[in-house]
């Protein structure tokens, strides 16, 4: 072997060794579930908040359909111990039995610890932040019990601008965490800035692809840019972002998702009081069928049993945890009224393919019919459009055949249930509600006594939606959707023989 092989191997097998890739941990399999403090509560953050909240993720069911890590947000320090070795203290006021009781008490639950800081110098609160000190801080974090890592992007001092910069600022990180040998899921926050769905695989388990979510469906605000056609090319952070716009900046991207590592379309809205309960059930499928970590983002204290019942939807949660891995994709939009459809209201139709459940070779589909008007629409959707990827212009095989449709949201949990499974958590009794302890709760998803892959496998009612019809070839999915609202389905293949039988008939 020549010198300049042995120097081109060598500097390939320190690459090999010095990268450990992220998305190989072995976590976020399917997109991370859980609950951050953020977008309710800001920088009201305590001990007290996250284990009484913990504890009610574990009493209304919801760690059972898979929310699994508490994530504290900023403004959790108080600087860092010039005497150890310059690590950081959690503020004492706010975490009085510091980080590892809240991690050990987490862990008593069953739930995992998720932490924050900062790629930068300070925290976007002004918190000491974690650029030039990775090492110290993974180390902490691991000393901790702290399993889950956002990451975030103020005070970065210049080091942005372009991919490859920002690769590198986040991936010491990366290898300080992979370093301290606990596995910590890792969370890019950086915004979006510099396109980190063509760097964040490699290094990271999700990156957020916008600037922060707020609680609207779809207001133009210039502080998120970045509205329009042209968001594919959108490499610039903001916030202020609707729900809308974050969609559309999805849908240019729906390739970069893939086992271990998901376009993050931020923490979720739902129950924070800014949108109607159409809007946010839309909110909620779609984050789901983009394969958007489902992260909630509410006040679960004060959750009102519409918001509860829409974060306990198992069929819906089961399309986002989908063992196939891939985000669905817009098959087409249209403006209402001639707007244009990406600053105006709009219709938009997305699918995407799912692991079979019929133990046929042939995909299920899930379907998405947005109606961004104000009013009432009848929508449809062709089977042409539907599987448009497998054949252009209704030249795909799955035109020809017949499915069955099922309404993902027709088994929403009612408001009387889940307000006596509020009721009953409480200690509060149930008395109105005609619920007894024993039902409440009853016959609901236990994700972590069967994933949603086994009980997809094992075609599990609860997964399944309702049938409301079937189509025959050629068909078409109808639908009257609301304002701000949304129609979902799961589509499932008839077998071949029942075909036969129908068109014998
Ligand atoms: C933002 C981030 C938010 C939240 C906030 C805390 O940069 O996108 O999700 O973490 O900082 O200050």
């Amino acid at each position: 072997m020549s010198f300049r092989n042995l120097v081109v191997g060598a500097v390939i097998a320190s690459l090999f060794t010095s990268r450990v890739r992220a998305v190989d941990n072995g976590l976020a399999i399917t997109p991370q579930m859980g609950w951050d403090n953020w977008n309710a509560l800001g920088c009201d953050v305590s001990e007290d908040l996250l284990l009484q909240t913990a504890e009610l993720i574990v009493d209304y069911g919801l760690q059972d359909l898979g929310y699994h890590y508490v994530v504290l947000d900023d403004c959790w320090s108080s600087g860092r111990n010039a005497s150890n070795n310059n690590s950081l203290i959690a503020d004492a006021s706010k975490f009085p039995n510091g980080m590892a009781a809240v991690a050990d008490r987490l862990h008593a639950l069953g739930l995992g610890f998720g932490m924050y800081s900062d790629a930068g110098k300070y925290t976007c609160g002004g918190y000491a932040g974690s650029l030039g000190y990775e090492t110290v801080d993974a180390d902490t974090f691991a000393s901790w019990g702290v399993d889950y890592l956002k990451y975030d992007n103020c005070y970065n001092m210049g080091q942005a601008g372009n991919q490859q910069i920002s690769e590198a600022r986040y991936a010491t990180m990366a290898n300080a965490l992979n370093a301290t040998g606990r596995p910590i899921l890792y969370s890019l926050c950086n915004w979006g800035e510099d396109y980190p769905w063509n760097w964040g695989s490699t290094i990271a388990n999700s990156w957020r692809i916008s600037g922060d979510v707020y609680d609207n469906w779809d207001t133009y605000d210039s502080r998120c840019p970045c509205t329009g056609a042209d968001a594919w090319n959108c490499g610039l952070p903001g916030f202020h972002c609707s729900i809308t716009n974050i969609m559309n900046k999805a849908s240019f991207i729906v390739s970069k998702a893939q086992p271990g590592a998901w376009n993050d379309l931020d923490m979720l809205e739902v129950g924070n009081g800014a949108m109607t309960d159409a809007e946010y059930v839309a909110h909620f499928s779609m984050w789901a069928i983009a394969k958007s970590p489902l992260i909630m983002g509410n006040d679960i204290r004060t959750i009102a049993p519409a918001d509860l019942a829409i974060l306990s939807n198992a069929a819906v949660i089961a399309v986002n945890q989908d063992p196939s891995g891939s985000s669905a994709a817009r098959r087409w939009i249209y403006g209402i009224n001639g707007s244009d459809p990406f600053t105006g209201p709009s219709i938009q139709l997305w699918s995407g393919s799912l692991k079979s459940t019929t133990g046929g070779a042939q995909s299920d589909m899930v379907v998405l019919l947005i109606n961004g008007a104000d009013e009432s629409m009848p929508m449809n959707a062709s089977l042409a459009d539907i599987f448009v990827d497998n054949g252009p212009g209704g030249t795909a095989p799955q035109v020809k055949m017949s499915w069955e449709v099922r309404d993902l949201w027709a088994n929403r949990m009612s408001d009387e249930e889940a307000a006596a499974i509020i009721a009953a958590s409480s200690g509060t009794g149930n008395v109105t509600t005609g619920y007894n302890a024993t039902e409440v709760g009853a016959g609901r998803y236990n994700a972590t006594a069967m994933s949603y892959a086994e009980g997809l496998a094992a075609n599990s009612s609860l997964l399944l939606g309702n049938v409301t019809t079937t189509l025959a070839p050629s068909g078409t999915v109808t639908a009257t959707v609301e304002p701000h609202g949304v129609a979902m389905f799961r589509l499932r293949a008839l077998p071949t023989g029942m075909m036969r039988k129908r068109d014998e008939l």
